[in-house]
């Protein structure tokens, strides 16, 4: 490579063509999943008025005040600070209410896929630009809507092929039991306030369930035996979390109670969750991340709205993915390259294209004066199953060769044929990965 070469800024990174694989597998299973359960897809812009975040993710929050990426504005909006965004919640709610979609019938079922943006310390599976797939449930406070949740993220990742996953959840409480809690914590805390760390000692006043995640090992030793909100939430909450815990057992959907996981945005209410694969003890990995968010529509500027959502990151799931040797199927190509040699093969050509690109098969077909030996060359190059090799002779006689790639072998067909003979020769798996056994291995 030359020395002076532009590369990619830090965090940041190509997704090369052998990659496409896997990346088209998430995304299709994703859809798949959340269409086949009612959900719509939104996509919202990749920048937002940075204001929406410091008040939907809080403004103490390491996101918004470490990692957001602000952009400077040239034009009439010179007094909004935009920013990239750090997530897709926050935009989500936003366009649910500039959108009206309040009236629309409850609850909104949204999904989304798309670029985020964080100034983190790049490191294995973390980066200033990735990737999320998430959903959103906005008008419904039932239990049910948090399995949703958790249960369809469970199943993308189950489709995947992905193995060993559990799902960690804890209830941290509503606005009315909340406030009591921390004080209790605060409490405890108050007397190793000088041992704790400098993040830790500033959260102690500005958010301090914070405290309970840290990963510092000695503020880790010090909140061992802080108290847990499970045993302060108020009966509803109370309620809410032992049915959402019913769904889970009556799915038969692994899970761990979690006192101590509270997430790093703010605006959760009730329960959080996290899927996580088993041996990532330390949680360096964490693949989906969500929760109950009852006070975020209305902190927006809508009416008081109870909400749930989630979100992964495509890159994690991906190296999940390729740790477990799971395949992702390559997506398909070119199934036919059309070869014709002559004025007359040319003619009855375009009309085999059109009849077998109506039919949903790939045809490489580029008019062209090249010998029959050079035409077979790219059809081998393009990775073609099956040539379909049309002459003045075959033109005439309303006759096809039909030449397997592969085996090398061909065989002369009636033109009329040729679609049936195809389909079955070509029945393909639907699935988007399958096992390391039956297909070679990719990337
Ligand atoms: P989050 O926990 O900040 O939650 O992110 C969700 C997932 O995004 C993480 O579990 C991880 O897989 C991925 N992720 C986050 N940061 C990075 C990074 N720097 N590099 C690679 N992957 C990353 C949210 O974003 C919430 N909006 C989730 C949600 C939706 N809650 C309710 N609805």
């Amino acid at each position: 490579m030359a020395k002076d070469m532009y590369q990619t800024p830090r965090g940041t990174k190509d997704i090369l063509p052998s990659e496409q694989p896997y990346w088209m597998a998430v995304r299709n299973t994703a859809e798949k999943v959340f269409l086949g359960l009612g959900f719509s897809r939104i996509d919202i812009p990749h920048f937002e008025n940075s204001e929406i975040y410091a008040k939907g993710i809080g403004g103490t929050t390491d996101i918004v005040q470490k990692e957001m990426f602000t952009l400077q504005s040239h034009s009439e909006d010179e007094a909004i600070t935009f920013a990239l965004r750090p997530e897709g919640t926050a935009g989500v709610v936003r366009s649910y209410l500039q959108n009206g979609m309040a009236s629309w019938s409850q609850p909104v079922r949204l999904f989304y896929m798309g670029a985020m943006f964080r100034h983190e310390r790049p490191q294995k599976g973390r980066f200033r630009e990735f990737y999320q797939t998430g959903m959103e449930i906005i008008g419904d406070g039932s239990p049910k809507s948090d399995y949703l949740a958790i249960m369809s993220a469970w199943e993308i990742l189950n489709r995947l092929g992905l193995k060993n996953l559990i799902v960690y959840t804890n209830s941290i409480g509503c606005p009315k039991c909340r406030p009591k809690y921390l004080a209790k914590l605060k409490k405890f805390y108050s007397d190793s306030k000088k041992e704790l760390c400098a993040d830790c000692n500033n959260r102690l006043e500005t958010n301090p369930l914070r405290l309970l995640d840290c990963k510092n090992e000695n503020c880790q030793k010090l909140g061992k035996d802080a108290p847990v909100m499970l045993d302060s939430l108020c009966p509803e909450c109370k309620e809410h979390f032992q049915q959402t815990l019913e769904y889970l057992d009556y799915f038969n959907i692994k899970y761990d109670l979690d006192p101590k996981l509270v997430r790093g945005l703010d605006y959760y209410t009730q329960t959080v969750f996290e899927i996580v694969e088993k041996d990532d003890k330390g949680r360096q990995s964490t693949i989906v991340g969500g929760g109950r968010y009852n006070g975020l529509v209305e902190l927006l500027g809508g009416m008081k709205t109870p909400a749930v959502g989630f979100s992964f990151g495509m890159e994690r799931v991906i190296s999940l993915m390729k740790e477990q040797k799971i395949v992702a199927k390559k997506p398909r190509g070119v199934e036919i390259c059309i070869v014709q040699l002559g004025d007359k093969a040319k003619e009855v050509s375009k009309a085999i294209y059109d009849a077998l690109t109506k039919n949903d098969i790939n045809v490489y077909f580029v008019p062209s004066n090249d010998s029959l030996r050079q035409q077979i060359k790219t059809a081998v190059k393009l990775e073609a199953k099956y040539a379909v090799i049309i002459g003045q002779q075959e033109a005439v006689k309303d006759e096809i060769i039909l030449r397997d790639l592969d085996a090398s072998s061909q065989e002369v067909f009636p033109a009329k044929d040729l679609i049936e003979e195809l389909k079955k020769r070509m029945l393909s798996c639907p699935c988007a990965v399958e096992p390391a056994e039956e297909d070679e291995k990719i990337a």
